[in-house]
């Protein structure tokens, strides 16, 4: 059984007076295996964010299925979905999402909070994870002192310190320097080799040729995939700048 299931997704927004219907979402089918990179891209408006927000349980499909570890996420009740995506998705946005009146750590530490874990038991899962992604040291800061890689990476360990199914990142790195980009990606790519499945939208060609598979998504469906096989990063780039300009041009994708 696959990790996460997407069958005959489709989402029709109504505006509030019933007048205009978007069809944001087509007719969606993926499958994701447990410890695939999945890099998810597509122009502007073709649908990302909705597939994202429907994966995330934050927001539900007109009709159509998301199985994870076959447990279907659009059946289940709206008191137990926080709960839910607590206990087994991770999340890395591109503002980061911290709270800037508490400390690095405590912003990491607020999943366990929530689901109720004790001081002992939290301290024992930051200390590994801090290590790994080289905050250590900053901690005990607040999110205004350090800068935007590192408050990236504390993103990530807030994401990974539940040790979720699945990593939902949406342009996690939009708002880095190049070098902090290049940081947060080989972290991605050290998690993913520790087994951890990420699945994440982006613009960036250099962003998507790390992933072990890129997903185009236009006009509400799943346009063309590249299985990274044994591409190196530099051919994997090459293959997503060709498959843009396809898709930019309206042509279809030669093999
Ligand atoms: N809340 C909404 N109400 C109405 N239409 C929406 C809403 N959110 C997105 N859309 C429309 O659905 C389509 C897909 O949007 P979106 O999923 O945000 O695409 P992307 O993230 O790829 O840019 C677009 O045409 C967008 O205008
Ligand atoms: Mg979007």
């Amino acid at each position: 059984m696959a990790l996460l299931e997407v069958k005959n997704l489709k989402k029709i927004y109504t505006t509030r007076f019933g007048g205009n219907q978007v069809q944001a979402l087509k007719n969606v089918n993926f499958s994701v295996e447990k410890g695939e990179y999945i890099a998810i891209m597509g122009e502007s408006g073709s649908g990302k964010t909705t597939l994202l927000n429907i994966l995330a349980s934050l927001d539900k499909p007109t009709s159509g299925t998301v199985l994870l570890s076959g447990k279907n996420l659009t059946t289940i009740k709206e008191k137990d979905i926080s709960a839910f995506r607590r206990d087994n998705l991770g999340f890395v946005f591109q503002d980061f999402n911290l709270l800037d009146t508490f400390s690095l750590e405590d912003n990491i530490f607020l999943p366990l909070v929530l689901s109720g874990k004790t001081y002992s038991e939290m301290n024992d899962r930051i200390r590994p994870l801090a290590k790994k992604l080289g905050i250590e040291d900053i901690l005990k800061k607040y999110p205004y002192e350090v800068s935007g890689g590192q408050k990236q990476r504390c993103a990530v360990a807030r994401a990974l310190i539940t040790k979720p199914q699945i990593v939902l990142a949406d342009e996690p790195t939009g708002a880095l320097d190049s070098r902090s980009t290049d940081e947060l990606l080989k972290l991605f790519s050290d998690i993913h080799e520790d087994g951890q499945t990420i699945l994440m939208v982006t613009h960036s060609t250099r962003a998507a040729s790390c992933a072990s598979r890129v997903l185009f998504i236009k006009d509400g469906e799943v346009f063309h995939q590249i299985y990274r096989g044994d591409m190196t990063d530099q051919k994997m780039y090459q293959k997503i700048s060709d498959t843009l300009t396809v898709l930019a041009t309206g042509g279809e994708p030669h093999e």
